[in-house]
């Protein structure tokens, strides 16, 4: 496993790191055994950093990781996200109220005394014009209860916009071989003023893992059943917002530029990390064998440029089109 400095904190996080929402819900039934199995694989893999929200199975995915820290020795940074439990996003509603009552949730479903690093869980727009907000967060590490804080954007616009507040850390934004705006617009900036980038939605839902088809079906409670097109929550998120057939199609291309000691999970986790901007990508696991396998992305060859080109070629050709213009 391979460490990356995580924006101006002193933590150097493993470039294969862990999204914890499929082991707390709304991705079919994980059971505790399992999801706990799964979080034990990524440490003993490495990992040192995983990404959770409060509202991931009501807090489900934050308490397991609170057992995983009190059986484990190793130091692991926890990032959570507080905004979601909002009915209607608006900006009033990151109130000092608000963000005080769902820090105080997640410090007690993580069972510790301060957050590693809270992301604000894709805000409204608008709030990343407003002072007042960064204003409050800078308060709440003052008096101990987050060590640090970051955004998990929609836009590219919102991920440039964070970057001109000061203490923020960390950009979570989608970016996957299906979604590769943020490296146009948004990398270099972000280099720049020296802010992680969490790669979230490595897998595209499970498309870039090369094992769905046209006819696969999932859980009634799973997403990728019930949000296809944006009807529960932010359809970028689902297939990363694309189509599921055009995906497949371009699933399909990708396998043709598949180099021969990779499994196609593997070159999606390690065409992310070609990019040195990122910090790292967080997949999401089940099962242990899934998280073994994500984690030896890091260890694998670079990709050539003439790999990386077809990549670019294939997003052109088939994706570009359908998501590019919409973030
Ligand atoms: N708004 C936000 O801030 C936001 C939104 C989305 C995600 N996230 C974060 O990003 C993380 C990752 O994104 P994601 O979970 O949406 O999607 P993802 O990482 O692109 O896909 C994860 C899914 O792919 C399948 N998978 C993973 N590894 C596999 C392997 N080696 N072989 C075969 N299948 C494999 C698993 O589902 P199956 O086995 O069921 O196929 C897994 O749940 C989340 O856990 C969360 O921490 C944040």
């Amino acid at each position: 496993m391979n460490y990356r400095p995580l924006g101006k904190t002193d933590w150097d996080v493993s470039d294969i790191s862990f999204g914890a929402w499929a082991i707390g819900g709304s991705w079919g039934h994980v059971s505790d055994h399992d999801a706990l199995a799964a979080l034990h694989q990524a440490i003993d893999c490495g990992v040192n950093f995983i990404d959770a929200a409060d509202v991931y199975g009501d807090g489900r995915s934050e308490r397991l990781i609170a057992q995983l820290k009190r059986e484990r020795t190793e130091e692991i940074v926890v990032a959570t996200k507080a905004g979601r439990r909002l009915p209607r996003q608006t900006v009033p509603g990151y109130s000092r109220e608000n963000l005080t009552t769902w820090i105080e949730d997640s410090l007690r479903n993580l069972s510790t005394d301060a957050l590693d690093l809270l992301q604000l869980h894709c805000p409204p727009t608008e709030l990343y014009y407003q002072p007042d907000i960064f204003a409050m967060l800078d308060d709440f590490v003052k008096a101990g209860k987050i060590r640090s804080y970051g955004v998990s954007v929609e836009k590219i616009e919102e991920a440039l916009q964070a970057l001109e507040w000061p203490n923020v850390q960390s950009v979570q934004i989608i970016f996957n071989c299906f979604r590769q705006r943020p490296a146009e617009h948004f990398f270099a900036r972000a280099k720049e003023k020296r802010v992680g980038i969490l790669a979230r939605v490595p897998l595209a839902s499970g498309l870039l893992t090369g094992k769905l088809q046209p006819a696969s079906t999932f859980a009634a409670d799973d997403h990728r059943n019930f949000n296809r097109h944006g009807e529960a929550f932010d359809m970028g998120e689902t297939f990363s917002g694309v189509d599921y057939d055009l995906g497949l199609q371009g699933v399909g291309d990708l396998r043709h530029v598949l180099p021969a000691e990779m499994s196609m999970t593997q070159f999606a986790l390690r065409w992310i990390l070609m990019f040195d901007a990122v910090t790292c990508a967080i997949p999401g696991g089940k099962r242990p064998e899934q998280v073994a396998e994500n984690c030896r992305a890091s260890d694998l060859r670079a990709l050539s440029p003439e790999t990386m080109a077809q990549v670019k070629r294939i997003y052109d050709e088939k994706v570009r089109p359908l998501v590019h213009h919409r973030w």
